[in-house]
């Protein structure tokens, strides 16, 4: 699916993204604000990243500016469970494409996807998500879509010589409120 917004796009993840996935995977504030440390050589990612567009459960996304073209990040949605309505979604912005407001909106352009009924979205139910303590900047922007904390995961990931604790964190369909947003909803467009 793509979704065109404001200040950003959402379209499906082509081979002509790998090199700056790479880049970023490999960036260490990125792999410190996710708890996510890439193993493996490049081919093997290629591979990997590849094999991604082929699963069933899963579904990634390239964000980029308007054009559809550059992309600026990455968002997914994984554990997809049609008849439960529920996925988990996890975004991150390159680096040098940050604290712009692009975020915000892709936030906002992934829960339309996600609650919109076929053929709009993927009809869920439920997001989830993991985001770590050391992280209050994800998890203010989270919020701030209305979702909320369901527990703490102790000592979830690593942090130089330390650990970091994880919130689990949720929205549910009937409160994803699309008029509160400060864009103009995809499915509204012209109307
Ligand atoms: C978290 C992340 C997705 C937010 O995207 P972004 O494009 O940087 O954020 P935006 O510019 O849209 O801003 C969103 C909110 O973040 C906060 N924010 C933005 N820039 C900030 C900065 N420099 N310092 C602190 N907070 C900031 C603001 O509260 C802003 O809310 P507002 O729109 O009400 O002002 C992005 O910073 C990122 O990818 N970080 C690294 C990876 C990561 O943390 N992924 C999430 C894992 S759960």
């Amino acid at each position: 699916m793509v979704a065109v917004g404001e200040l950003v796009c959402l379209r499906p993840l082509t081979d002509r993204d790998h090199d700056a996935l790479w880049d970023a995977a490999h960036d260490p504030v990125t792999s410190r604000l996710t708890g996510l440390v890439p193993a493996g050589s490049r081919e093997a990612f290629d591979d990997w990243t590849k094999r991604l567009r082929q699963r069933a459960d899963r579904v990634d996304f390239a964000i980029t500016t308007p054009n559809c073209d550059d992309l600026i990040g990455h968002a997914v949605f994984t554990q997809m469970d049609e008849f439960a309505g529920r996925a988990d979604m996890r975004m991150s912005m390159l680096p040098g494409h940050r604290g712009r407001g692009y975020g915000r909106e892709a936030v906002f352009r992934l829960l339309e996807l996600a609650f919109a009924p076929h053929p709009h979205g993927y009809g869920l139910h439920r997001v989830g998500l993991v985001v770590l303590a050391l992280n209050p900047r994800a998890k203010e922007l989270y919020e701030s879509y209305g979702f909320q904390e369901e527990g703490t995961l102790r000592d979830y990931a690593r942090d130089g010589e330390s650990y970091t604790n994880a919130t689990v964190m949720s929205l549910l369909a009937d409160e994803f409120d699309a008029s509160r947003s400060i864009y103009t909803p995809r499915t509204h467009a012209g109307a």
